[in-house]
């Protein structure tokens, strides 16, 4: 394949890749090792250990746990033992119990045929497969909120938080089992039992800050592009966009973004990835952006909201001074006929809400959304809502 000018290796930008660094989750990296460190030296002894991890989605949950999984399983050959690792994503996957614990079995101890057996019977003898030949499991089901939400409660929990159970006189060879989930919701739709297994307290995965994001896409980019293909204005604008609220920092959509744009870059002959590339990549592909945000604004945040976006728009700048904000202030009073508006007191919250940038009074901007697009959005909620008052 001929060489590409923006291009290292654009697979690195692929959801399937896991990349050996993972910039800001080495605490949590660390936290898991240390949970299951003596398992490789004495597994017979090791206890079957479970841990559940939440966070919202594209934080790095399901690489960093793959990313611990792939060491264990060196340090288990290390000591010249083997860790079968089965990792299901029930997204994915989907199925009912009998599905999944059969995709366990074909992962786990493939010898053994599935046919006929009953769910309890295909982890009995799963257990025994991996006794008899000496070696060890390690299980990892991901999104299982995903199943909890869409199925009826199958049991999953309860089985597999008690596989130690089956033969309690006999150690367990299935080391550890992890639960990955986008938030702690699914337990309401959890018995007793199941509840008092799982237990302890998850393991938090928060969302990265801005300037974490913007790290994580240096280290990626490095692997992915070409040196100076990527400038830091790109950096900043793809971590910028990724902070807005429909994005809610999910690194997978930063990623998309700059995969896209390196296409379309590639695609114009450029040498380089611009903020164009990226604003155009980001209108296309952008969840809808923002209409239940502005939603919940009030009349004056959004006549607010309304003066930031004509200003940047008369500016041509990406960031503009509050000097201009209020007087484009003025226009919008006139136009809505209001008795005043004054913009200071409501851009704070417009901050908050992630909706625009406030880097000082000098340098207040809005992140990806087209600002047509969103001046045309916010019109219409503000006539919808004037109807609606005088109705
Ligand atoms: N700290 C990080 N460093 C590098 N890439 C990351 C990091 N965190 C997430 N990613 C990337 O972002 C995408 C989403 O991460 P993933 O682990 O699938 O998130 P989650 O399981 O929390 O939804 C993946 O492509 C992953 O490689
Ligand atoms: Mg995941």
């Amino acid at each position: 394949m001929a060489e590409s000018i923006i291009f290292r290796d654009r697979s690195k930008l692929s959801p399937k890749y896991i990349p050996n660094e993972l910039p800001h989750r080495d605490d949590q990296l660390q936290y898991i090792q240390n949970l299951f460190k003596e398992a490789q030296s004495d597994p017979d002894k090791f206890p079957l250990m479970v841990l559940q991890i939440v966070g919202p989605t594209g934080i790095g949950k399901t690489s960093t746990v793959l990313r611990f999984s792939k060491k264990i399983e060196e340090d288990f050959a290390n000591n010249r033992l083997t860790i079968k690792i089965a990792y299901v994503n029930l997204k994915l996957q989907g199925g009912n119990k009998y599905a999944i614990y059969r995709f366990l079995l074909e992962r786990i101890s493939p010898e053994l045929p599935a046919q006929g057996l009953s769910a309890e019977e295909m982890l009995r003898y799963m257990l025994q497969y991996l006794r008899e030949n000496m070696i060890y499991a390690f299980i990892i089901l991901d999104e299982i909120d995903y199943l909890i939400k869409i199925t009826k409660e199958m049991g999953i929990i309860y089985d597999l938080t008690r596989l130690n159970e089956f033969d309690p006189d006999k150690p367990c060879n299935i080391k550890g089992v992890i639960f990955i989930a986008r938030s702690t919701e699914f337990y309401n739709k959890l018995d007793e039992a199941e509840l008092s297994t799982l237990g302890k307290v998850p393991l938090k995965f928060l969302p990265y800050s801005i300037k974490q994001v913007s790290d994580i896409l240096v280290s990626r980019c490095s692997e992915a592009f070409n040196e100076k293909t990527v400038g830091p204005d790109v950096i900043d604008e793809v971590s910028n966009i990724t902070a807005i609220p429909a994005i809610n920092g999910d690194i997978r959509y930063a990623l998309d973004l700059l995969f896209y744009s390196g296409n379309l870059a590639e695609s114009q002959g450029s040498s380089r990835i611009n903020l164009e590339h990226i604003r155009k990549v980001h209108g296309q592909i952008k969840p809808t952006i923002m209409t239940e945000v502005i939603e919940e604004l009030s009349k004056n945040q959004k006549y607010t909201l309304m003066a930031v976006i004509r200003a940047l728009r008369v500016k041509k700048n990406q960031y503009v001074d509050l000097k201009e904000i209020r007087l484009q202030a003025l226009e919008v009073i006139e136009e809505f006929k209001l008795r005043k508006l004054d913009v200071e007191d409501y851009l704070d919250d417009l901050q908050i809400r992630n909706i625009i940038e406030m880097r000082s009074l000098k340098k207040i901007g809005i992140h990806g959304a087209s600002l047509q697009e969103l001046e045309s959005m916010l019109k219409k909620r503000i006539k919808h809502n004037d109807k609606d008052n005088n109705a």
